[in-house]
Formats: C-alpha cells, structure tokens, sequence
C-alpha cells in the first residue's frame, strides 16, 4: 500500500495542489488522503472540492479548549490513516497531542534558508521582507520535520533561490513558492521512499 499523506493548509493551498498533482501524475509514490485547514475561509477548501479530496475544518476556536482541537486533529488523522502529515502553510501551532502521536512525521516547508528568518510572527510576505531588509542575496526554502521541540526540528532539505535587486516581497515570494511547489513533492518523495530518513 502506498504512504498516506494528510496536508495541513491555511491559505491558498497552492503547496497542497502541487503535492496531490505529483501524487497522481507519478512523481510522488502516496497518496493524498485528505487535508485539513484552520479556517474554513481558506482558498485550499476550494481547490480540496476540485481536486475531490476530503478536506474537514479544525478550527481552534470552534473547540471548548485547545485540549479539544488537539484530540480532534488525532482522531482526524488517524481515521483517514495519516502515515506523514504534511504542513503546507498551515498557521497553527500543532497541539502537544498531535506532536506526540505523530512525532518525527510531522514535516513542514518554511519559505527561508532556517535557522535565518524563522521563529514567531515569520511567515507569509513578512519572511521575503525581512530578507530584502536585511540586504540577502539569497534566500530559499527549508523542508524540515516538527516535534516537541519546534526550534529543533530536523531540516531534511533545502532549495536555494537568488533574491534579485529591485525585488520587493511580493515579487520574493512569488519566486520563491514556484520553486517550492517543485521542490517539496521532491522531498517527500524522497522521504516516503526512505531516501533520507530523520534523526
Ligand atoms: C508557502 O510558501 C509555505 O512555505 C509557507 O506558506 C506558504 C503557503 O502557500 N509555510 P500556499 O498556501 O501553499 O499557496
């Protein structure tokens, strides 16, 4: 049987159709089983529908407590047999719950060259700022796993892409999301077939 992948999205999803789209055209050996967004607002729902993927909303403040949501995220995962769980610009923290029952297959994609320009409040068009601010002229992107200790997360892999004067951080992460959607199916590809292994 094929690795399961479950993928956890906020925003546009855009990584999510990229790694279903290599799933079913044969350049990554899993199948996508579902995907989980925070926000049911989220553009990913839209392309989950159209590419018929199950999406469900786990949204924190839906729950009683944070205790809730976690356990929620479990169960979720577990019935739709998440071997690898597959962070895709998703913009909670995952619960110590999930960590736990999930530890070191949990992987997430981080639009920087970490440990630069990573931590709270990095993410989305502030991580390409940050970076023309602080003068790079290279920046990139980090594939590394998530557990108990998030700073600590193992990088797997990294991609490198040149920041080009006159960029601003639109232009930056426009850059920067194309070669991601080419180079995190790579990854995992790599890792459901044990290319690299963590830890
Ligand atoms: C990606 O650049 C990812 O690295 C970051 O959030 C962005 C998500 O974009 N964590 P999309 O929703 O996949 O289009």
């Amino acid at each position: 049987m094929r690795p399961q992948l479950v993928v956890c999205a906020s925003g546009s999803g855009s990584n999510f159709e990229a790694i279903v789209r290599a799933s079913r055209e044969g350049r990554l050996d899993a199948d996508v089983g579902g995907l989980v967004v925070s926000r049911a607002e989220a553009l990913a729902v839209e392309r989950a529908r159209r590419l018929g993927v199950p999406v469900v909303t786990l949204a924190v403040r839906e729950f009683a407590t944070r205790a809730e949501w976690d356990d929620a995220m479990v169960a979720r995962l577990r019935e739709w047999r998440a071997d690898w769980v597959v962070l895709a610009g998703y913009l909670s923290l995952i619960g110590p719950r999930t960590l736990h029952a999930f530890s070191g297959r949990i992987v997430n994609s981080h639009p920087a060259l970490l440990p630069k320009f990573g931590g709270a409040g990095m993410y989305g068009d502030r991580v390409h700022a940050a970076v023309i601010a602080a003068g790079e002229r290279e920046t990139g992107l980090t594939v590394h796993t998530i557990d108990e200790e998030y700073d600590r997360g193992h990088v797997l892999a990294q991609a490198r892409v040149p920041v080009e004067s006159g960029d601003d951080a639109r232009a930056l992460a426009e850059r920067v999301k194309a070669r991601e959607r080419e180079f995190y199916p790579e990854v995992l590809q790599q890792l459901v077939t044990g290319r690299i292994t963590i830890g």
